[in-house]
């Protein structure tokens, strides 16, 4: 099976070619992604109008590019799946109608593809891990954790009642003035600080509820810059580094609950195999903490590499793959999804904003 991938749903345009030959045994033929990052950076976060701009601009030559390096042609595939959600508007339909046109042109099925199924999944296509297991979604728009049953089944157990891990990264870095994406600057930063400095708290940490939550955070770290500015390069790492470890014992303390709640969803004893997914994944610090707790809990740590935790293609076209293998076809009037919730059965979590 061949799979054309499309991705537009935020600020990375993306096309790949994915093979799958049986269940968590994937290919990566073609992969080719273009950051939008030097367009966004003067404004420090995603432009929608500018994003989908981009996407027009340089989608077709990614597509020509992603089905040249593969060595195929468009009648050579099996189906074309593109993102349909969720993400911004202005982007998904440039990259979902490109993906229809395609499906349409070559008389291929067509896989409209939910953004976070295609982050849900790739462990599949990295690392041959099939469901269930448990899942630790951590991006700049989202921060879940997740029971992944199978393609197509998601139960999501903890979510963040305020912002994402990620957009709490990039608001920090901005606040303290550093670059944008700010999850890399803060966590070099945080290298060269010392964490006790100023202490920081952990909300929601030792909560029976599994969710996240990081305003609090947030605003403790701006009183603090706000009461000893101007602030010098060892102040601001050693701002960082306090953020950093917040964030760490944040994450290991909700991550823990989601394992408890995970073992009494499961009759015959719960999956033991913890996976991650999103650019916060990135992070050596957090890292390193997840890799600790899988060990203590007994848990088996899958993560894939950092070019396939971020926005890219070729999760999109494996998650194509994995449905269409199910015979999950979609028809070519499937309309963009900005919000798309993995488990639309979840209860909102109490105080939780749109986000959640
Ligand atoms: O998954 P992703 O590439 O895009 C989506 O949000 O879908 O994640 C981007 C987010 C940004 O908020 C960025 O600051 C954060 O991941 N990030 C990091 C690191 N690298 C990227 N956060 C902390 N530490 C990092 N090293
Ligand atoms: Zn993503």
């Amino acid at each position: 099976m061949l799979i054309l991938g499309i991705e537009t749903s935020c600020d990375e345009t993306a096309a790949a070619v994915v093979a799958r030959d049986g269940p968590a045994r994937g290919c990566i033929l073609s992969n080719v992604v273009r950051s939008q990052l030097a367009e966004h950076r003067p404004y420090g976060g995603v432009v929608p109008e500018i994003a989908a701009r981009a996407h027009v601009e340089c989608l077709d030559t990614l597509l020509g590019a992603a089905l040249s390096e593969a060595g195929v042609s468009l009648f050579d595939l099996s189906g074309v799946a593109a993102t349909a959600g969720p993400g911004l508007n202005s982007g998904l339909v440039v990259g979902l109608v490109t993906g229809k046109t395609l499906a349409l042109a070559a008389d291929k099925p067509f896989l409209a593809i939910n953004h976070l199924e295609a982050h849900a999944l790739t462990v599949g296509l990295t690392d041959g891990v099939p469901p269930p297991y448990l899942l630790l979604l951590v991006s700049g728009g989202h921060t879940q954790t997740l029971l992944v049953e199978g393609v197509g089944r998601y139960r999501r157990i903890g979510t963040t009642i305020d912002d994402a891990i990620g957009e709490a990264f990039d608001k920090t870095a901005k606040l303290l003035g550093l670059g944008y994406p700010g999850g890399p600057e803060v966590e070099r930063a945080a290298q060269r600080g010392d964490a006790k400095r100023f202490p920081l708290p952990r909300p929601m940490l030792g909560r029976a509820e599994p969710h996240f939550s990081l305003a609090g955070l947030k605003t403790a770290l701006r009183q603090r810059a706000e009461a000893i500015a101007p602030l010098s390069d060892k102040d601001v790492a050693d701002l960082c580094a306090a953020f950093e470890a917040a964030v760490c014992d944040i994450v290991i303390d909700r991550l823990s609950r989601a394992m408890d709640l995970s073992e009494s969803a499961f009759e015959h004893g719960a999956p033991r195999v913890l996976t991650v997914a999103g650019g916060v994944a990135a992070n050596k610090s957090i890292a390193a903490a997840l890799a600790r707790l899988a060990h203590a809990r007994g848990f088996a740590l899958a993560v894939p590499p950092a070019a396939l935790c971020t926005d890219n293609a070729a999760m999109i076209a494996w998650a194509g793959a994995e449905r269409l293998a199910r015979g999950l076809v979609d028809g070519l009037d499937f309309a963009p999804k900005p919000r798309w919730p993995l488990d639309p059965e979840a209860p909102a979590a109490i105080g939780a904003g749109v986000k959640a």
